[in-house]
């Protein structure tokens, strides 16, 4: 039987976080352990470079992330992993792609249509500081997806859009030039495939509200005594559903955990107590793997080795059916 294609990437433009974890790296690896999976797991260093364009960080970035990916318990033997930028292929089929993709289409999309607002809440051009980049993000995940052919797609809620995007375009591509790409599905841990972040709005790098997945542990006692509560004292019962620190707990902690959580919530655990049982949780689950973390880190040369067995793996894939694409689509020798 033809096994499953996983595929997802995480944009190198930051130090990993807890929200990455959750929503991509946790996911992506127990998906990665089933034997009848085939895992594609990269470095969207590509969509980083819309993000920033601090060029330190990004490679500072590529390292981190790659080594969070392998401490945690990644097998780069049993998956293929590697780096987007490796893989020409991929945006070679983004600009394709670019003449497929309606504009319409991406004028919904949520973190283009976020950049508007805020412009014109500012009263800003509409357009100002919005590159294609920025536009075009959806379509160059498209290739990403397309690429492989990836069915299965571990992500976040916040990314969910974007995967219905590229659908639509494999969809667009498939009626004008005879079927080629499967249609991929996003694969949403309903839990907690979101976290927020320590200011109450979605964890991420570029709200500059991210709980780091590797520090020292009294950094991550820090953060943890940062995250935003209500004014209710020890005593008082507090709604579960209403804190991050509940959201968090669940994100790493067993049911019967979980439950466990919500019974002293309703009996009326201080913000204090709460805080302390959750550093005790997170700091139990990345203890091994922050050690192997931190040595990762002083390695960078083990660290390219293996992402450069990934693109061994990657790229001649990519050749092969960009080969087709570019038939399909008349690009081709002319005898
Ligand atoms: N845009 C995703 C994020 O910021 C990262 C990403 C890039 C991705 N390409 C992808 C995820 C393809 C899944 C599939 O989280």
């Amino acid at each position: 039987m033809k096994r499953p294609i996983v595929l997802t990437g995480i944009t190198t433009s930051g130090s990993p976080h807890l929200g990455n974890y959750v929503g991509a790296i946790k996911p992506a690896i127990d998906a990665s352990k089933k034997e009848n999976n085939n895992s594609f797991f990269f470095l969207a260093d590509y969509h980083a470079i819309v993000k920033t364009k601090d060029s330190k960080r990004i490679a500072q970035s590529t390292l981190e992330i790659a080594s969070a990916w392998i401490a945690l318990g990644l097998d780069p033997t049993q998956v293929t992993f590697y780096r987007q930028s490796d893989i020409p292929e991929i945006t070679e089929l983004s600009w394709i792609l670019n003449t497929i993709a309606a504009k319409g289409l991406l004028n919904r999309a949520h973190a283009y249509k976020s950049a508007v607002q805020q412009n014109l809440a500012a009263k800003e051009d509409e357009d100002a500081g919005i590159s294609m980049g920025l536009f075009g993000y959806p379509v160059l995940m498209a290739a990403d997806i397309l690429m492989f052919n990836a069915e299965v797609v571990p992500v976040g809620k916040d990314q969910v859009q974007h995967i219905e995007m590229a659908r639509d375009i494999a969809q667009r591509f498939n009626h004008l030039y005879g079927k080629t790409f499967e249609l991929p599905n996003a694969q949403i841990d309903q839990k907690t495939s979101v976290l927020t972040g320590l200011d109450g709005r979605k964890m991420s790098k570029s709200y500059d509200n991210t709980i780091p997945l590797f520090c020292t542990e009294s950094q991550l006692k820090k953060y943890i005594n940062k995250i935003k509560t209500n004014l209710l004292e020890p005593g008082e019962s507090k709604d579960p559903n209403d804190s991050i620190i509940f959201e968090i707990w669940t994100a790493f902690a067993t049911e019967e955990d979980s439950e466990f959580m919500r019974l002293a919530f309703k009996d009326g655990i201080g913000w204090g107590d709460a805080k302390q049982k959750l550093f005790h949780l997170i700091n139990g689950s990345l203890i091994e793997a922050r050690e192997t973390y931190f040595q990762l880190l002083n390695k960078p040369e083990d660290i390219e080795e293996i992402l450069n067995e990934g693109s061994k793996k990657a790229r001649p894939l990519a050749q092969s059916r960009i080969k087709k694409i570019r038939e399909s689509i008349g690009l081709k020798p002319l005898f």
